[in-house]
């Protein structure tokens, strides 16, 4: 267990207190004073690290069905032309190119032929993928296009692959489609103005792996009463929710002291399926967080969050304000981190007043899950979202 009353900087902690914060056995309000601590690479790795002592999927009621929706592979920035870049997402692995044209492709990993995978050691030729081995050459649909020692391709793998991955770049990061049925893109990726406006910001990345459950995370946002016991805030927000379709927008108007004085700040949030949202924060220093959470495994979830601010504030004189308020966002991600790691999927929540408008984010969020429409699907899974269905 840490020293809970230990003070001074990250040079103090100890390979103890570092080890404690990634062990779900050590309590949340310890964890935190930890964090209260790790700065630099410290808390980036912490941000990463797999905790122990994890209870099992099935125990946690984590078995749920992946949500169906557009989902972030990468920054556009983290893929050149010509580059390969081998990805692992909803228990797969998957390979991702760009091609000559600038064009971004994905497909499943592993080659067609014998099995090797891609990701690692593919090459790009033209806009095909090559695999290392035999150097067949792929299209974006997984279809075999050349196999440069053979006469003739074989006819099965001259058909696209089943599934398909559709891929779109929007918003400065590459978007992949998933769905379990395979029933292609149902909308479109958002694309925010700030993310191409010379007047913003390049962006500031922040990265996170949570292991828990994509659904408790989105649910954090509507779940008015933690934000004082979690975070800290004064007062819970004052939220005006409207959901349309896949979309789902939020207003909350967040008052502020600032060094200036009490600043009538406003939170404006959007989500458009289970894999991207976006939150613009004006009042205080204009800012935009672009966020993509993208399911790994069952209990794993990789986080990005990307921030673009107005230049003119970021370099002018609310620049400190402008940092701290990124800061604290990322801060918020942190602790909710701690709780997620160690948190349950409950099927059936009983809710009070003052809780949020958790039975309708609920509802809205039932729409993604394809089994909850497929009579087909097994009544487990089919039972764990029955909370979405009575209410
Ligand atoms: S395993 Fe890929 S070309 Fe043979
Ligand atoms: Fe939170």
């Amino acid at each position: 267990m840490p020293d809970l009353n230990a003070t001074g900087d990250t040079a103090s902690l100890s390979s103890v207190d570092t080890a404690s914060a990634t062990d779900v056995r050590t309590p949340p309000v310890a964890v935190w004073q930890v964090l209260e601590k790790l700065k630099g690479d410290t808390l980036k790795e912490w941000r990463l690290a797999e905790p122990v002592g994890r209870p099992m999927i099935e125990e946690r009621n984590l078995d749920l069905p992946y949500p169906f929706g557009w989902y972030m592979a990468c920054f556009s920035g983290e893929l050149a032309e010509g580059e390969v870049k081998p990805l692992r997402y909803f228990d797969r692995d998957l390979v991702l190119w760009r091609g000559e044209d600038g064009v971004v492709r994905m497909v499943d990993a592993y080659c067609r032929h014998l099995g090797a995978n891609m990701g690692h050691g593919g090459r790009v030729r033209g806009n095909l993928l090559e695999c290392p081995f035999h150097a067949w050459r792929y299209e974006a649909d997984g279809s075999v296009a050349e196999i440069p020692y053979a006469k003739t391709i074989p006819p099965q793998v001259r058909k696209p692959c089943d599934p398909q991955w559709p891929v779109v770049e929007r918003s400065r990061a590459v978007w992949f489609w998933y769905h379990p049925q395979g029933v292609g893109p149902l909308w479109e990726v958002e694309e925010l103005a700030e993310c191409t406006s010379p007047d913003w910001t390049p962006y500031e990345h922040h990265e996170w792996y949570v292991w828990g459950s994509l659904q408790n995370m989105a649910e954090n946002g509507v779940d008015a009463a933690h934000f004082q016991f979690i975070h800290g805030t004064a007062d819970f927000p004052d939220y005006k929710l409207t959901s349309e379709g896949h979309r789902r927008t939020g207003v909350v108007n967040a008052p502020m002291d600032t060094p200036w004085g009490k600043v009538d700040g406003q939170i404006a949030y959007g989500t458009v399926g289970p894999g991207q949202s976006w939150t613009r924060f004006s009042g205080i220093a204009e800012t935009l967080l672009v966020a993509g959470v993208t399911p790994v495994a069952k209990d794993k979830v990789h986080v990005r969050f990307a921030f673009t601010q107005l230049r003119a504030e970021k370099d002018g004189e609310r620049a400190s304000v402008a940092r701290g308020l990124i800061k604290n966002l990322c801060r918020q991600l942190d602790q909710d981190k701690v709780v997620w790691d160690r948190q349950r999927y409950i099927t059936d929540p009983v809710i009070c007043d003052g809780d949020g408008p958790i039975p309708a984010f609920r509802r809205y969020y039932a729409q993604f899950y394809a089994e909850w429409h497929d009579p087909e699907a097994g009544p487990a899974k089919v039972a764990s979202l029955n909370m979405a269905r009575k209410r």
